[in-house]
Parts: C-alpha cells; sequence; structure tokens
C-alpha cells in the first residue's frame, strides 16, 4: 500500500507542499502519495485523528494549526518544545505522534548552505515576535551570532522572546525606534507584514554595507521587503522559498529516513 501523508492548512489551496514532497518522492524512489487537506482550526484534531486512523504515516501543518499541533502530538522534539508550534508529524510504530518543527532549521540550512551566508560572529535583527520568529529563533542561536535583537510593533512580546529563549543564548529585545543608529549584518523579516504588502516601520541605514536580507515570506512578486533591502544596498536579498524547500526536506527526512536534494526542486519553483 503506498504511504499516506498531508499537508493540512487553511486557506490550503496556494501551498506548494504537495508539488515539493511529490518531486522529493520521484528522486529518492518512494512510494507514497502527499495531498493538501483544506482544515479548519475547529475540526483540527477530529481530521487529525481521521487521517491516522485511516492509515495515515505524516501531516505537514501550516498557518493557522501549528500551535493546535503542537498540544494534539504525544511527544516533541526539543526544537518543537522551544518553537511552541509543530510544523511536521509523524505517526509511530506504536501509534503515537511525534511533533517536530523543522522551520528553524530550514532557514539555516538556506541561509547558511545554500546562499553562503555566515552567521557565526555576525550582527542579526530579526523582526517581529510572533509564531514565525518564535521558530527561528533556537536554531539563529545556536548558529552563534555576535548579536541577536529582536524587534517588535508590540514591545512586550519581543522582551517575552528573550525570557523564554534566555537558556539558549541571549536575545536583545527591542521597539523599531531603538534600533536607530545600529548596523546589522544580517536582517530576517518574520512579521506577517509581507502578507498584507505591507513593511514594519524600520528607518533605513539599519543594514550594513554588503548586509543580507532574508524575508521568511514569499509571493510571486517581490515582497515589500525584499524591495527595501534592495533599495538599502543589500548584496542579497531574498524570500522564503529556499527555506519553504528546506524545511519540506527535514520534515521527508523525519518521515522516510533519506535527505532528498532541493537545488533543482528550487529551482523549479523560482
Ligand atoms: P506568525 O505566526 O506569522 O508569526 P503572529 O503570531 O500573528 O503570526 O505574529 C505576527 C507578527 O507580525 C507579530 O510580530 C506582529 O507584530 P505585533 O506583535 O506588534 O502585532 C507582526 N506584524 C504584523 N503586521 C505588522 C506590520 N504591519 N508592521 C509591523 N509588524 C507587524
Amino acid at each position: 500500500m503506498t504511504d499516506r501523508y498531508a499537508v493540512f492548512g487553511f486557506p490550503i489551496g496556494h501551498s506548494l507542499s504537495p508539488i515539493i514532497h511529490r518531486q522529493f518522492a520521484d528522486q529518492t524512489g518512494q512510494q507514497l502519495s502527499y495531498e493538501a487537506q483544506e482544515v479548519k482550526p475547529d475540526v483540527f484534531n477530529e481530521a487529525l485523528a481521521d487521517f491516522f486512523k485511516a492509515g495515515g504515516k505524516g501531516v505537514n501543518c501550516t498557518v493557522p494549526l501549528k500551535e493546535l499541533a503542537y498540544e494534539a502530538v504525544d511527544q516533541l522534539t526539543q526544537r518543537a518544545k522551544f518553537s511552541g508550534a509543530v510544523n511536521t508529524i509523524k505517526r509511530l510504530d506504536d501509534g503515537s505522534l511525534l511533533g517536530d518543527n523543522t522551520d528553524g532549521i530550514g532557514l539555516l540550512t538556506d541561509l547558511c548552505t545554500n546562499l553562503g551566508v555566515e552567521i557565526d560572529d555576525q550582527r542579526v535583527l530579526v523582526l517581529g515576535a510572533g509564531g514565525a520568529s518564535r521558530g527561528i529563533l533556537g536554531p539563529l542561536l545556536e548558529a552563534k551570532p555576535r548579536q541577536l535583537y529582536l524587534a517588535n510593533r508590540t514591545v512586550s512580546k519581543a522582551k517575552a522572546m528573550e525570557v523564554l529563549f534566555s537558556s539558549l543564548g541571549r536575545i536583545q529585545s527591542s521597539s523599531y525606534e531603538d534600533l536607530a543608529g545600529k548596523q546589522f549584518d544580517l536582517i530576517i523579516n518574520a512579521t506577517s507584514a509581507s502578507l498584507s504588502g505591507s513593511l514594519p516601520e524600520i528607518a533605513n541605514g539599519l543594514l550594513s554595507p554588503n548586509g543580507v536580507c532574508y524575508d521568511l515570506a514569499y509571493s510571486e512578486q517581490p515582497t515589500a521587503f525584499v524591495c527595501w533591502g534592495l533599495q538599502e544596498g543589500a548584496r542579497l536579498s531574498v524570500d522564503g522559498r529556499g527555506m519553504l524547500v528546506e524545511q519540506a526536506a527535514h520534515a521527508f527526512h523525519l518521515w522516510r529516513g533519506v535527505m532528498p536534494e532541493t537545488s533543482a526542486v528550487l529551482k523549479g519553483l523560482k
């Protein structure tokens, strides 16, 4: 029987995950199916139970279900615990559900391996202190930046993240205004502003010469933040399609024990 996988989300029509996972399956010779299912938050637990009762092997969860998935699983990986969210669920042999979060490692793989961006000893700024931000802060701290600033419109949320991650390393929370006069080698946009075509209110001049801008969001047209980075003279200003493919590759690895090759898949999406 073909092993069944799915991505749950709402809305889900735009999801690129089925295309990505089918390419991974073809490339590695794995027999599996991967479908997109529109699942609203109020029926998430039921949909998850039904899927696994029918023999499903694994599920990806996307917006707005990652926090619900965190609550629904039986066990969590360490990185999922820190991120407070689950994007990948695997049914283990004993029938229990393991929750993982591959977003942060997906970002790091794209930034460091694909794009050759250094984080070690660099000055890094993350914009936004919501769920997307929480998913990447742990792996960013592990990559040993010289400074990791976290700026948010609502400063108290950035401060809460600073406290939450204090056992992993130092995050300096800030308002957007208090960033004035500072410079960063890497600026990551983890706000949801791009999704509505807007930009956080950040001052010009925050990016160091030769700096890099990375937007976790992606769209067919360059996002407002990617455009901002280019205007600020970034040597590289990219959206999150690379992260999308890499987080999928790590999910595929958790499920199948094989790491797919991502470059051809990424090229196809770009
Ligand atoms: P996600 O899971 O995508 O992170 P979220 O948890 O709702 O979604 O968080 C959204 C983040 O984007 C928050 O940091 C939010 O800032 P506030 O905490 O101040 O609300 C940020 N955000 C959304 N729209 C924004 C905008 N136009 N300008 C600045 N920040 C914005």
